[in-house]
């Protein structure tokens, strides 16, 4: 038997019944076809998974859909809208040549982003610090660690 859960994901209501074994990353990438949230290593070690719940960065593929009602879900298809202008840290990423195959993008990109709320200094190596359980098999973390203090800045009100 199904739980019922209603959250809020990219700002749209959701409702659902879901297994009480369903993951939230399973929840959005099947249920909803949020594809952009990647499956990694599916046992929270590489980050590529990672969303935001209630603005907090969570690796999704550790976290129980069950968990997220009630709360609002932000995956990289929330942050800007189509046709609309990138976020500022999907901007520095693609300034900073942040990506390679990509794959690991929109888990790096969401963990930048609870960056700001988490008040991670703008600099390398608190930035290094807080992207520790993000992995990038491209090892592209030069540009990765560039682009999230420009994004930083910028999220604080610094102009590009
Ligand atoms: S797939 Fe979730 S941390 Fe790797
Ligand atoms: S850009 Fe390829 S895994 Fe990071």
């Amino acid at each position: 038997m199904g739980l019922d859960i209603s959250l809020t994901v990219n700002g749209q209501p959701v409702r659902r019944s879901v297994s009480a074994q369903r993951l939230l990353i399973t929840l959005l990438r099947e249920d909803l076809g949020l594809t952009g949230t990647h499956p990694g290593c599916d046992t929270a070690q590489c980050g590529a998974c990672t969303v935001l719940l209630d603005g907090a960065a969570v690796k999704s593929c550790n976290v129980l859909a069950v968990q997220a009602d009630g709360a609002a879900v932000t995956t990289i298809e929330g942050l800007a809208t189509e046709g609309g202008p990138l976020h500022p840290m999907q901007r520095a990423f693609g300034q900073h040549h942040a990506l390679q195959c990509g794959y690991c993008t929109p888990g790096m990109v969401m963990r930048a982003v609870a960056m700001e709320r988490e008040g991670v200094p703008a600099e390398p190596d608190a930035v290094c610090h807080a992207l520790a359980g993000n992995l990038c098999r491209c090892t592209g973390y030069h540009g990765i660690v560039n682009a999230t203090c420009q994004g930083l800045r910028e999220m604080r009100g610094a102009t590009p």
